[in-house]
């Protein structure tokens, strides 16, 4: 018999995102500039993980990332990291370059039982140290092959096989499974055919040189094509997505540069004696700029004006004890010297309270995403909210977790 109701429908929208996800998200955009394709890529294999709608016997995602030098492809990566697990290097990262030949493989994999030097080489991906980062709700792993126009024909046929079957055999013979991992691959081909492109071959944007879509679409195939030329149909077949990252205008590189400038003040509270304020005046910010923008290398040569210009200088001000606990430092620009000059605006009290305002303000920042702070990791949260605030005494803190030895 047939009833005349009719199930009720109601429209449902798919494009919505989780909570989780949203947070993930907004994060994201916090510590990466531009990029906004990158950013959507991450974000929505993180929600078909959180989702657990990952194909079985596969990596949870494979990532090709294209694009020029210093335009975010690896950060995005540690930036994912920093995140979800609290550390940027809770990534395995593989730098293709090292494994030309057939014995730096058994760096990756471990030597086979008999190979000579065998008891000495640890294969450097394992099921242990994939699963090192993991957390109670958060059984994800990151894998980061860098750079990998560079790997030799050995590494390609380990890589096709961690790619399609989400499986590694080590050296051994044990197998690690990889289908609870994003595999991450980022190659800088056709880096400099970009640069060229952009600057006309002279080194430098020219002015009004070309609208920034088109030069958009044409960053785009340009990549793609150098991608298609160079790696086999059976490895571009093996991804889940290949994005371009665009090269870095003038605003997002001044964006990037008050990202960098909070790192260094936040390494600067992290340390034990170094907990002091600078502030950077806007002239001296023109300087960094007008020193750190160089269109082959990205926002590499804008941090390492930022090192040779604030971090070295703070550090010799630091070791020769003339700036103490709880200074006010301010850093301008002498037009007359043509050079940064560093003075002390305040001390002692000052710390407190001028801590506390930029931990409201990151804060209110945070309440844009729905209230929770938007750093999620707790124990840098509380590590944050304990140092500056809880002076004096002090008490020595360990390194923070954002310090790299390099950055390539
Ligand atoms: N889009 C970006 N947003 C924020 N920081 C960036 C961005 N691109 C580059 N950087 C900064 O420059 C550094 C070098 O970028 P990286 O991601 O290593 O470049 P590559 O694209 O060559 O992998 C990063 O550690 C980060 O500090
Ligand atoms: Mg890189």
């Amino acid at each position: 018999m047939r009833t005349n109701q009719q199930p009720q429908r109601s429209s449902l929208d798919p494009t919505r995102r989780s909570l989780e996800s949203q947070e993930f998200e907004a994060s994201l955009r916090q510590k990466i500039v531009g990029q906004e394709e990158g950013i959507r890529a991450v974000v929505d294999l993180y929600q078909v993980f959180c989702a657990q709608m990952c194909a079985t016997g596969r990596p949870v995602g494979n990532l090709l990332f294209l694009g020029p030098t210093g335009s975010g492809k690896t950060r995005i990566v540690e930036a994912a990291a920093e995140i979800l697990f609290g550390d940027p290097r809770a990534v395995i990262k593989l730098d293709c370059a090292e494994f030309q030949h057939s014995h730096e493989i058994a760096k990756l994999i471990g030597s086979p039982p008999g190979y000579l030097g065998h008891r000495e080489t640890h294969p450097l991906i394992t099921q242990e140290e994939l699963a090192k980062h993991h957390k109670e709700n958060l059984k994800l792993s990151f894998l980061l092959f860098d750079e990998i126009e560079k790997a030799s024909d050995a590494l390609w046929q380990l890589l096709l096989g961690m790619l399609d079957k989400a499986t590694l055999t080590l050296g051994d013979n044990r197998r690690v499974d990889l289908s609870q991992t994003m595999i991450f691959l980022t190659s800088n081909l056709g880096g400099g055919e970009i640069t060229d492109m952009i600057t006309g071959g002279m080194g430098f944007v020219q002015p009004g040189h070309k609208p920034a879509e088109v030069l958009d679409g044409k960053v785009e195939r340009t990549a793609q094509e150098a991608a298609r030329r160079k790696f086999s149909p059976e490895f571009m077949n093996r991804l889940d997505k290949i994005v371009v990252f665009h090269p870095l205008r003038a605003r997002q590189l001044e964006q990037i540069l008050e990202i960098e400038l909070d790192m260094v003040q936040r390494r600067l509270l992290d340390t034990a004696r170094g907990q002091f304020l600078f502030r950077v005046a806007p002239a001296a910010k023109a300087f960094l700029l007008r020193e750190g923008t160089d269109l082959k290398y990205g926002a590499r040569h804008l941090k390492r004006a930022i090192e040779r210009h604030i971090v070295y200088p703070l550090a010799n001000l630091l070791a020769t004890e003339q700036v103490r606990l709880g200074d006010m430092l301010c850093v301008d620009w002498d037009e007359r010297e043509q050079r940064l000059i560093f003075e002390k605006e305040g001390e002692g009290a000052v710390l407190p309270v001028a801590v506390r305002t930029i931990l409201s303000a990151n804060d209110q920042a945070a309440g844009a995403t729905g209230g929770k702070p938007t750093e999620a990791p707790a124990s840098v949260a509380a590590r944050e909210a304990q140092a500056p605030v809880a002076l004096p005494p002090v008490t020595p803190i360990p390194a923070p977790a954002n310090r790299r030895k390099n950055d390539t």
